[in-house]
């Protein structure tokens, strides 16, 4: 059968549902937020009742802030890093991670990934410490929890501050320890692609009331929480979050637990079919100590079949969107994107298995696996474009 991408008939016609979900319930969360007059954080708005449910969730202080790179900004800030410092970052995630640490004044160092989980390398971490090191941001990259046992262990020995980002999951646990309850901060996002999507707005996550009670201030123009007065005792910013966007997050909080069973169910559904098709090797597998993956996106690899001659991620992934199946390729490192050109203590740090990721990997987002013909049809497209090779390189060529 030939390719869609060179005109053939697709594996799947019928688009799949849109992300976020648009139910009865945000459209009642949002109507109700309007409906109160309460519009701006007033000690009983959205906004606190959302704080309330991620303080009981995560045992933490939290400070819903308008995105999680504001939350990452402000974890930094809190905790009195900038200029001079330094902080290691995960070459292999999306920029902000690494801007927020140059919005700062600091010096985001790229490190390198463990190839198996995407996550940051902690033996090239520890490498990477200099004097000036004073924190590290693990990503717990589309769901899958970094090493919180290596990384804490390695903060303590190093009098590193950990910041956890958790803009792709929200509830995943590195051998039983959940992501967000065991570091100094914790970022998650409610950007509209996350998992507890809100439009735009994120939330930090703090285990020390004193650095909270100072991001508190730093988010709300300097001024302590619920004052409207000219009490700006530090010099902030405005990061506070929209009471219709904690609207919209509060709705999702209620089926953040069914929707992550649809997907792991879903996600090992996908592993088997591709194992019937002979292709089991082109899922990504969770470490056995990633005790909860929470599949904010599936990670393909491609095969040696087709990386020998050449065939790019990219190619399989308009080849796969072609075929019905919304696929993109991974982030680039961010020390390579324009950003950072001009920053050569960032940009010529090798990371090769960050830059052999973005190659060789086609990611699926997470919306995907609430459908029920997901895994067959992926299944089925793979095996069509897998043994294209030919066609493909034709199509690279055009
Ligand atoms: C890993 C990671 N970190 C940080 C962010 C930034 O979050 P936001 O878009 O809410 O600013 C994102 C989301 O886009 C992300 O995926």
């Amino acid at each position: 059968m030939p390719l869609a991408l060179l005109g053939g008939p697709p594996t799947r016609t019928r688009p799949f549902a849109p992300w976020p979900s648009v139910n009865t319930a945000t459209r009642k969360a949002l109507i109700a937020a309007h409906d109160s007059g309460m519009w701006w954080q007033n000690g009983d708005s959205t906004a606190e009742e959302l704080e309330v449910w991620l303080e009981a969730e995560f045992g933490r202080r939290v400070i819903a802030v308008s995105s999680g790179t504001a939350a990452l900004e402000l974890a930094l800030a809190s905790l009195g890093i900038g200029h001079g410092d330094e902080v290691l970052v995960p070459a292999c995630t999306f920029v902000s991670s690494a801007a927020a640490v140059s919005a700062r004044g600091a010096l985001p160092i790229p490190v390198d990934i463990d190839p198996a989980t995407f996550t940051l390398d902690t033996g090239i971490a520890e490498a990477a410490i200099t004097s000036r090191t004073r924190a590290i941001i693990p990503v717990h990259l589309a769901g899958h929890p970094a090493d919180l046992t290596a990384i804490t262990a390695l903060a303590r020995r190093h009098h590193l501050a950990v910041i956890e980002d958790a803009a792709q999951a929200v509830a995943a646990s590195w051998d039983g320890t959940r992501v967000g309850t065991a570091t100094d901060a914790t970022v998650l996002s409610f950007q509209a692609a996350k998992l507890l999507p809100g439009g735009d707005g994120g939330a930090l996550l703090l285990r020390d009331e004193q650095t909270a009670r100072r991001a508190e201030r730093l988010a709300n123009c300097g001024r302590p929480r619920g004052s409207s007065a000219y009490d700006h005792e530090l010099l902030g910013t405005n990061a506070r979050i929209s009471v219709f966007t904690a609207a919209l997050v509060l709705a999702h909080t209620r089926t953040y637990e069914h929707m992550w069973r649809a997907r792991d169910g879903q996600w090992h559904a996908l592993a088997q079919a591709l194992v019937d098709r002979g292709h089991g090797g082109l899922l990504t597998q969770p470490h056995p100590k990633a005790t909860r993956h929470d599949h904010y996106a599936v990670l393909l690899r491609l095969p040696v079949s087709l990386t020998e001659r050449g065939v790019r991620a990219s190619t399989v992934a308009a080849a796969l969107t072609a075929e019905g199946i919304p696929a993109r390729t991974l982030f680039p490192p961010w020390q390579s994107t324009p950003a950072y050109r001009d920053e050569p203590q960032v940009s010529v740090v090798p990371t090769s298995r960050a830059f052999e990721a973005a190659a060789t990997t086609v990611t699926l987002p997470h919306q995907l696996l609430l459908d029920p013909y997901f895994p067959a049809q992926t299944a089925s497209a793979l095996s069509k474009i897998i043994v294209a090779v030919d066609d493909l390189i034709a199509w690279q060529q055009i």
